[in-house]
Order: C-alpha cells, then structure tokens, then sequence
C-alpha cells in the first residue's frame, strides 16, 4: 500500500533503495546520530544499508517512511513503525540524519503524523518507543507527541562505556 502522509513542513512516504545515498551512509556513520543507535557498533556500508532496507521492505509488519522536506524536497531521516498486528501495536523508532535540523520540531511533526496515520487509518489500540535514559532530545520529543512513560528498564544498555536506562513511552488511540 503506498502512503503519503502530508503536514506543515513534512511529507512521509515509503523509504526507496534511491533514498540510500552518500548522506544516508555517512549519517549512520556519524558518532552524534548514532551514538544512542544500535547500528553504531559496526561501520556502515551502502550495500548493507540496502540489504537493510529491502529487508524492511519486504516485511509486511512494518512501515518504513522517509522524512522528506515538502519545501526542497529533501530526504533528511527515517520513521518506521514496526506493527504487532495480533496485539493492534506498533513501535515507532526515528533518526534525523543532518543535526542542523535538530530541535525545530520536525522529529515531533513526523511523529504526530504517523501517529495519527497509526490509530485512525490502521486502527492500532498502542503506540510504544523507547529511548536510552541520556538521549533528551528523544525524550522531550515523545513527551511533546502525546506519549507518557510507562516503564524504566534498569541498566538497559551500555552507552560509553556507562550503563543506562532504557525510558519505554507509550500512547494509546483512545488517549484522543
Ligand atoms: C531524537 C531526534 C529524532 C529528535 O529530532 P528533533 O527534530 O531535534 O526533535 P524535535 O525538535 O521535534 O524535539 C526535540 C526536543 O528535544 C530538545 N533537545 C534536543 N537536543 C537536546 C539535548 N541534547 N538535551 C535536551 N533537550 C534536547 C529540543 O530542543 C526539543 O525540545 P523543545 O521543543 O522543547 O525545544 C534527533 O535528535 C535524532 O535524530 N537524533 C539521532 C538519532 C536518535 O537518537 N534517534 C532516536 C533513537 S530512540
């Protein structure tokens, strides 16, 4: 199914082998937006980043959009809900490759559109992410999208060498 899901600034649509750019692999790659990532213990290459993305793909369980800006139509992340169709679930997880766009709430726009993509149009019941207890910018970004947190699972991860929490966010469809 194709999605086109529009707001203010922002157009999601379905991640395409094309998207896997030079930009796409030097952002993985870079130690600031990985470093709360799990792809950030091995260097990434092109072909694993397609294999990766054709893997998405293919599986009908999960939605993988690009963030696209509608003014200059450029690729600048990824959103990708991962459904649990039995439980009427989906974890939402996201990444903004080029940091000057962080913190002008494009993050919160992208989210609040699959959002509500999520409950109205997919009917889910629960919206679930999760975050390392360090990384603020995710944390302030689900707060801000309507998520409460609903548990803390202890010493989670080890981020430079530290052990940290891992923060679980959830929402619900009749949260309204
Ligand atoms: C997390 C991420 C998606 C947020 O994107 P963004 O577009 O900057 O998010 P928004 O601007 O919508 O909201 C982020 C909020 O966190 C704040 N913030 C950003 N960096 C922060 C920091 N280091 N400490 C505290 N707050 C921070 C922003 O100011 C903003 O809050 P505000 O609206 O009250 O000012 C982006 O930083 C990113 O892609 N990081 C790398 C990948 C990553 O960590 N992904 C999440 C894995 S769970």
């Amino acid at each position: 199914m194709d999605v086109n899901l529009e707001s203010e600034r922002l157009r999601l649509r379905k991640v395409s082998l094309t998207d896997v750019s030079e930009n796409y692999v030097k952002w993985m790659n870079d130690q600031e937006v990985n470093q709360y990532m799990e792809t950030r213990f091995r260097q990434q290459t092109i072909s694993e980043i397609m294999q990766y993305v054709t893997s998405l793909l293919e599986n009908p369980n999960i939605l993988f959009l690009a963030i696209i800006i509608q003014e200059t139509n450029s690729h600048i992340g990824n959103i990708k809900l991962e459904i649990s169709p039995h439980h009427q679930r989906g974890e939402i997880s996201l990444w903004i490759g080029d940091n000057t766009l962080w913190g002008k709430g494009l993050a919160t726009e992208a989210v609040d559109l699959l959002k509500e993509y999520a409950f109205k149009v997919l009917g889910l019941y629960k919206l679930t992410s999760g975050c390392y207890s360090c990384n603020k910018a995710s944390e302030k970004l689900f707060l801000k999208s309507g998520f409460h947190q609903e548990a803390v699972l202890k010493n989670h991860y080890i981020c430079g060498n530290i052990r940290t929490d891992r923060l679980c966010f959830a929402c619900y469809g009749s949260d309204g």
